[in-house]
C-alpha cells in the first residue's frame, strides 16, 4: 500500500514538472523558432563580447516580408537567388507590415538561406544562415544593435530564413502601427510577433510540444 502511494505522488509529482516546464518554454518563445534564432544570435555575439542586439517586431515583419518576395528562387545548391530593390523594402515590406515610415531606419546587414526540408532552429543558424566567412562577418559587425528574423516555407519545402539588422534604437525606429496587431500573417512567422507561426504546425515547427502537453494532459486525466 505504501509503495503504490509513494510511486502514484511521485507520478504527479513528475506531470506537475512536466506541465510547469512545457509552460515556461512556450510562453518564454510562444513556440516561435524565429524567437530562438534571435537567442541564438545574442547568445553568439555575447559569448564573443559583442552587445546584445535588441529584438525587433518591425524588422522581424520585414524579414518575412523579404522572404515572401524570395519564396520562388531557391537553388539546388541552397542559395536564395534573388535581389528585392531598395525600394521594396519602403513600397512594399514596410506597408505590409505597418511599419510607420517616418520611423524606417538603416537596415545595416542581412543574411538569408533556404533550404528543402525544415531544421530546428540551431541548425538553421549554422547551416542555412551563418555558414561562411561573409554571413559570419555579418553577424559580427559592430554596427547593428538591433535584429529581425522571418521564416516561412511552402508545402513541403523548401523553407526559407532572413535575418535583418539595424542600427536604430527599438523604441524608435521600424515601430509598428497598433502594435503589429493589425498584420495579417497569412504564413511563417517573425521575431517579436504577438502572434504564433501561422500555417506552420503541418510543417512541422512545432509538434513536439503539442503532442508532449496532450500526452501530460491524458495523463492526468486518466490518473488523476
Ligand atoms: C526569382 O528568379 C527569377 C528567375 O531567375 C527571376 O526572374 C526573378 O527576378 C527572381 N525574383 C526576385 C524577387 O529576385
Ligand atoms: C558593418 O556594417 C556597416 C553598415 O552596413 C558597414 O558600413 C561596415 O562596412 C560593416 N563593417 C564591417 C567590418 O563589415
Ligand atoms: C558563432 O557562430 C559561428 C557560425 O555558426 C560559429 O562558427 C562560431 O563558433 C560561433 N561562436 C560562438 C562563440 O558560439
Ligand atoms: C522603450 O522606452 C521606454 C521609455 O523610454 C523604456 O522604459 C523601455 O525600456 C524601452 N524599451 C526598449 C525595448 O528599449
Amino acid at each position: 500500500m505504501m509503495e503504490i502511494k509513494l510511486s502514484c505522488c511521485h507520478f504527479h509529482f513528475l506531470c506537475y514538472l512536466l506541465a510547469a516546464s512545457l509552460v515556461f518554454s512556450h510562453a518564454h518563445n510562444h513556440g516561435n523558432p524565429a524567437n530562438e534564432i534571435v537567442d541564438i544570435i545574442n547568445k553568439n555575439r555575447t559569448d564573443q563580447k559583442l552587445p546584445h542586439l535588441n529584438d525587433s517586431p518591425g524588422l522581424g515583419c520585414m524579414a518575412l516580408q523579404y522572404i515572401e518576395l524570395c519564396k520562388g528562387n531557391c537553388t539546388g545548391n541552397n542559395v536564395v537567388n534573388c535581389k528585392p530593390s531598395e525600394d521594396d523594402f519602403t513600397e512594399v515590406f514596410a506597408p505590409n507590415c505597418g511599419v510607420e515610415l517616418p520611423t524606417f531606419g538603416t537596415i545595416t546587414g542581412h543574411v538569408i538561406g533556404c533550404q528543402k526540408k525544415y531544421v530546428e532552429p540551431s541548425i538553421a543558424f549554422s547551416q542555412v544562415l551563418v555558414k561562411d566567412k561573409s554571413s559570419l562577418s555579418i553577424l559580427k559587425n559592430k554596427s547593428h544593435t538591433e535584429v529581425g528574423v522571418g521564416l516561412v516555407g511552402v508545402h513541403k519545402g523548401p523553407f526559407f530564413w532572413c535575418v535583418l539588422f539595424s542600427n536604430g534604437q527599438t523604441n524608435s525606429t521600424f515601430v509598428l502601427e497598433n502594435r503589429g496587431e493589425g498584420i495579417k500573417q497569412k504564413t511563417g512567422c517573425y521575431s517579436g510577433s504577438s502572434a504564433p507561426c501561422s500555417g506552420a504546425q503541418k510543417s512541422g515547427f512545432a509538434p513536439s510540444s503539442i503532442f508532449s502537453m496532450s500526452y501530460v494532459l491524458i495523463l492526468l486525466f486518466t490518473f488523476l
